[in-house]
């Protein structure tokens, strides 16, 4: 409904010969969380919530955001907060001398914002993805890829790659099985007879989020560092767990232990959710989600109370049978593996029991899983 609203305005004004309307998608995660900027393995997948942009040509650079109602010249300090997702790629473009034609650029998204599902990624990967086609600069996806990413530091999260390549790469009803080492993936099949893949947004962010998210991330470089110096290795945590991870690690403090102890742990499960879903063995599946969702809350610690409770009714409740928190954590959203047949009780009851809890809805949705980005028009 959302998208037809959005397109359709798009339709009405970016109509000339060489406009470009692209849809630009969320994504979940279904394991492998906190392990992409640590050179290891995640298994994210594109859904059908998107951040859908217009692009004509123009006199003057125009960016116009359909939902918040406002607008930014690309270059003018004084800047609404999404223009940050824009600025990343625009720098890139100008210190590398590609040349932009000026335009006028609208974005509408049926993907919420603030709920873990990426949408900052998508702008980021769809403007850069626009740019690419408007500008003939012919950069293949793997390298734009790889600019999005640093395009997307400029927001002050130090994040991984996860959400670029399965943006920029995801098939319908497959997940990508990421190697963060080398950023290559395999394509793996998602559909699980007889259940639904559902979303829970608990409608919380806490300002944590980036802080604590870059806090993990200089801790882990800092124990790579360590591992580095004790085996006399690269300052890789991916090469530590490839020939060490059975090892004590008694050089680092305790808490560096048990961080490390949850990224080997996390690899580990990607892999076996390979296995589980290959062989549609539902029960290994919902308990790896259930142990990721256990590791991240008391291993390392990025989840919060209305996360947790969300994990937690998913355990009591007969209609899922596994669920877990997505993203870089505090907020967000929870993914749970629902029977198709009860997904209308277990929608009702998790909002239900959440409202109780913390006096406002949630929102339930299915995840379909969808294509990368792609030109609508
Ligand atoms: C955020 C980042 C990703 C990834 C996840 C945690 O979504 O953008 O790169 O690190 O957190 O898995």
């Amino acid at each position: 409904m959302i998208d037809r609203r959005i397109l359709s305005e798009l339709k009405a004004i970016h109509n000339q010969k060489d406009s470009l309307i692209i849809k630009a998608p969320g994504r979940i995660n279904i394991i492998g969380e906190h392990t992409d900027y640590n050179n290891g393995f995640c298994l994210p997948a594109a859904i059908d919530l998107a951040v859908f942009m217009g692009v004509s040509p123009n006199d003057s650079i125009r960016i116009h955001s359909m939902d918040r109602n406002d607008e930014w010249d690309g270059t003018n300090a004084i800047r609404p907060d999404w223009a940050v997702y824009f600025s990343g790629a625009l720098r890139f473009a100008r210190e590398n001398n590609f040349s932009i034609k000026p335009f006028r650029l609208d974005f509408g998204a049926s993907l919420p914002s603030g709920a873990g599902l990426s949408s900052s990624s998508a702008i980021t990967c769809g403007f850069l993805f626009a740019l690419n086609q408007m500008n003939a600069w012919n950069i293949p996806i793997e390298k734009l890829t790889r600019i999005a990413v640093k395009a997307e530091r400029e927001s002050g999260l130090e994040g991984g790659m996860m959400d670029q390549i399965s943006i920029f790469n995801g098939a319908k009803d497959h997940a990508l099985l990421i190697d963060c080492q080398n950023w290559s993936f395999e394509k793996i099949p998602m559909l699980i007879q007889n259940y639904q893949w559902t979303i829970v947004d608990t409608k919380v962010k806490h300002k944590l989020v980036d802080s604590e998210y870059n806090d993990r991330s200089r801790m882990c470089n800092q124990i790579a560092k360590k591992c580095a110096t004790h085996f006399g290795i690269e300052e890789n945590l991916r090469i530590v767990y490839d020939l060490y991870s059975d090892h004590l690690f008694d050089f680092l403090d305790p808490q560096e232990r048990v961080l490390v102890r949850y990224i080997f742990e996390e690899n580990d499960r990607v892999r076996d959710m390979k296995s589980a879903i290959i062989n549609q063995d539902t029960t290994s599946l919902g308990k790896l989600l259930y142990d990721g969702h256990e590791g991240l809350k008391s291993k390392y610690k990025v989840t919060c109370e209305e996360l947790d409770f969300l994990v937690q009714f998913s355990q009591n409740s007969y209609a899922s049978i596994g669920a877990r928190m997505m993203g870089g954590g505090f907020g967000g959203s929870t993914l749970h593996l629902v029977k198709e047949e009860n997904f209308d009780a277990f929608s009702f009851g998790i909002s239900a029991a959440y409202k109780q809890k913390f006096g406002f809805n949630p929102d339930v949705f299915k995840a379909q899983i969808s294509n990368g980005i792609e030109i609508v028009v």
